[in-house]
């Protein structure tokens, strides 16, 4: 399966994406807000082939980072594509493959309350705080967005 929006295209990994993804998973504005335990590239890439719900985002040709859903949404760019929408576009087409194809009717996220960029795309995507600090999105609300 394969994604596209106007500017991005979302598709499965490949063992050969783990180059792209080296060239910037080590970068602070990568890193900045995920847990020590964050996988380097090459493992990043191993543990998602093969993956329903792992997507490698490509922009104009380029690997520019990941979006995932599995338990939980999770999107990972490179800091050199970020501020320009590029999140929130790739999050989108994927929770709607999630509602969708795949038959989620919730989708939970996590955000560092530090990490405005993540904050503010979930808001913009129509994500509510929960009680328990999870941001959550159910269908029957996305179907009216
Ligand atoms: C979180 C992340 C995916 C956001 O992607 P992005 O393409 O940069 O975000 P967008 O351009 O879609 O911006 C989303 C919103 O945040 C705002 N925003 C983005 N970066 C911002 C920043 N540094 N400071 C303040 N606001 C910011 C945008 O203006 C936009 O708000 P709006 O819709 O009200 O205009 C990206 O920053 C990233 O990959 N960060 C590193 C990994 C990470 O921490 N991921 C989140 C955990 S899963």
């Amino acid at each position: 399966v394969e994604l596209r929006t106007s500017r991005i295209r979302l598709r499965p990994f490949r063992e050969a994406d783990a180059t792209a993804f080296a060239s910037f998973c080590d970068t602070d504005g990568y890193r900045r807000y995920l847990d020590d335990n964050h996988p380097d590239a090459a493992k990043l890439v191993t543990n998602n082939v093969g993956v329903d719900g792992a997507w490698v985002v490509e922009l104009d040709g380029s690997v520019v980072g990941s979006v995932f859903l599995g338990d939980e949404l999770a999107c990972l760019l490179d800091p050199a594509v970020h501020r320009l929408g590029i999140g929130t576009e790739a999050a989108r087409a994927v929770i709607d493959d999630g509602f969708g194809r795949r038959g989620y009717t919730e989708v939970v996220a996590r955000a560092d309350d530090e990490n405005i960029a993540s904050l503010r795309g979930l808001q913009r995507l129509g994500f509510t705080r929960r009680a328990d600090g999870t941001y959550r999105l159910r269908r029957a609300d996305w179907e009216v967005h």
